[in-house]
């Protein structure tokens, strides 16, 4: 099993990505953001806590996302490996996601950062809420709140890899191509080495 984990700020890429590294890779993608909003759809209890601090730009509690993750791992034993994506942005689920993979006899493999401006972030998001229909990406207010999120909380993510020599910065600007190109020939390195 080779795991990763594609990290970054919102808008920087990591949904985009995603779907074309699953298919390259044969992996399972487990996006955080998406185990919400389909959890918000279906207008169950967890959905409707989850939107309150969603539609705010705010994380939602770290035992609801971990508790989600947990059962998404259960759920396919059988995969090639997991691509992580919005998750984990605290350290307490960067702990817990090691533990939960350790009963798995497995581990993240690699931690592929994108790296993008703030400004360029902000323009990519505002763009998308134009048609996304998503309630976080329509004011610009809220886009800045969850960058600050993420510089406040989830940035530690990546110190936290750091000390096990995981994380691998890549330019998150360029086309998507190239940036897909980076993403594949890093994951080719690393997981040949594994
Ligand atoms: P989540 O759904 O994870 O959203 P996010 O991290 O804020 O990021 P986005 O999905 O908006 O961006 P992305 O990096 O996937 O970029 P994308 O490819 O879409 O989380 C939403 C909320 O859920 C959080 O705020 C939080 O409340 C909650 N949540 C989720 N996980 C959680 C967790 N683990 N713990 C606690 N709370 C959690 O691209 C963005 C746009 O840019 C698109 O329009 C795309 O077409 C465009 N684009 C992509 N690549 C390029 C490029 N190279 N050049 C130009 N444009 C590009
Ligand atoms: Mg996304």
């Amino acid at each position: 099993m080779f795991n990763i984990i594609l990290f970054g700020p919102p808008g920087s890429g990591k949904g985009t990505q995603s779907e074309k590294l699953i298919s390259k890779f044969g992996l399972k993608h487990l996006s955080t953001g998406d185990l919400l909003r389909t959890e918000i759809a279906a207008q169950t209890p967890l959905g409707l806590e989850a939107k309150s601090f969603m539609d705010k730009g705010q994380l939602v509690p770290d035992e609801v996302v971990i508790g989600m993750i947990s059962s998404a791992l259960d759920a396919n034993p059988h995969v090639g490996g997991f691509l992580f994506d919005g998750f984990p942005r605290t350290e307490n689920q960067s702990i817990a996601l090691d533990k939960l993979l350790n009963l798995k006899q497995t581990e993240i493999g690699v931690v592929l950062a994108l790296s993008v401006s703030e400004e360029e972030l902000v323009n990519r998001l505002l763009n998308r809420g134009l048609t996304s229909g998503r309630t976080d990406d329509n004011n610009e207010e809220v886009i800045r709140a969850r960058i600050a999120e993420y510089h406040r909380k989830t940035s530690a993510v990546a110190d936290y890899y750091t000390r096990f020599n995981k994380v691998v910065t890549i330019p998150g600007e360029g086309t998507v191509d190239e940036i897909f190109e980076s993403l594949s020939a890093e994951i080719d390195r690393r997981s040949v080495a594994a």
